[in-house]
């Protein structure tokens, strides 16, 4: 079933930045889907367009066949929860207890069953026991951690990462994909992740490559990265396991038979079969 379904989307911030054009894709229910682009090529403004932070130009925006307008603002906005790029935006409360409280006060949540809650996504997250601690001195990794508790704890049914690792240093993004990895495993949540590193495709179902506004190209990851002409012309990198490969092969280097580029990818499709 399709639950986010994006048509003919059109933006413009002024007459010379037409941010998104002409986009459409659709994205099915309990998928890992990346979006992946470099920097300016509409990635973040699609994600507000999709939660009704920008309004569009033109085109459509559906979640669970409701179309996004005015009306049904509130009621899309419940379903969709968003992590963006800058831990230190994202923080209203004074302890890491309140911060994550804060989302459940809006939606008046029962203050008797506040505790638990906190609690329960505090756990998910792995963070129980800074629940008293100020979210400044957190690490950038934990900072991400807490936010991600607080969109959680409202109970979306889609979750979109908006360079939600980009800010952190290798052992926090390694936490925090370690966090949306287990929490697409637990929960089939439908998880939108959006990225400039080309790394963090593989352990998606489906990729949306973009480039200046339009959408490139789309497919599994496997199929993606073999477009190597494509990802460059976007201004993409390779994986660095694929191109250390292409260079061994350049210097008539082989290891053993299932490491090249083909035996490479033909892991990554077994990996994502037995998925
Ligand atoms: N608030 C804004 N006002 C004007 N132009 C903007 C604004 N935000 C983004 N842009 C421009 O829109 C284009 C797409 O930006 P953005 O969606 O942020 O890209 P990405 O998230 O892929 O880096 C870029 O050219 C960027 O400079
Ligand atoms: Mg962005």
């Amino acid at each position: 079933m399709k639950q986010i379904e994006v048509r003919n989307l059109d933006f413009s911030y002024d007459e010379n930045t037409h941010a998104v054009k002409n986009v459409s894709f659709s994205i099915e229910k309990g998928s890992y889907t990346t979006i992946i682009g470099h920097n300016g090529s509409g990635k973040s403004t699609i994600a507000k367009l999709m939660i009704g932070l920008l309004e569009k130009n033109s085109g459509e925006v559906l979640i669970d066949g409701m179309p996004l307008t005015l009306e049904s603002l509130q009621a899309i906005r419940s379903k969709v929860g968003i992590v963006f790029q800058n831990p230190d935006n994202q923080f209203i409360g004074s302890t890491v207890r309140d911060d994550i409280a804060f989302g459940l006060e809006n939606h008046c949540v029962d203050p008797d069953k506040m505790d638990e809650i906190i609690m329960e996504f505090a756990k998910k997250v792995n963070m129980v026991e800074f629940l008293d601690s100020e979210p400044t001195k957190l690490s950038g990794g934990q900072k991400q951690r807490v936010a991600i508790a607080g969109v959680l704890a409202m109970a979306p049914e889609i979750m979109i990462f908006d360079e939600s690792t980009s800010m952190l240093d290798p052992q926090g993004k390694n936490e925090i994909n370690e966090v949306i990895r287990e929490l697409h495993a637990k929960t089939k949540m439908t998880l939108v992740s959006i990225t400039h590193d080309i790394e963090e495709v593989t352990k998606s179902d489906y990729v949306i490559v973009m480039n200046n506004g339009q959408i490139v190209m789309s497919g599994k990851p496997e199929e993606i990265m073999l477009r190597e002409k494509e990802l460059m012309k976007s201004n993409l990198d390779l994986p660095f396991s694929l191109k250390m490969m292409k260079e061994l092969e350049k210097n008539k280097i082989r290891l053993s038979k299932s490491v090249t580029i083909e035996g490479l990818v033909d892991e990554l499709c077994q990996l994502n079969s037995t998925k």
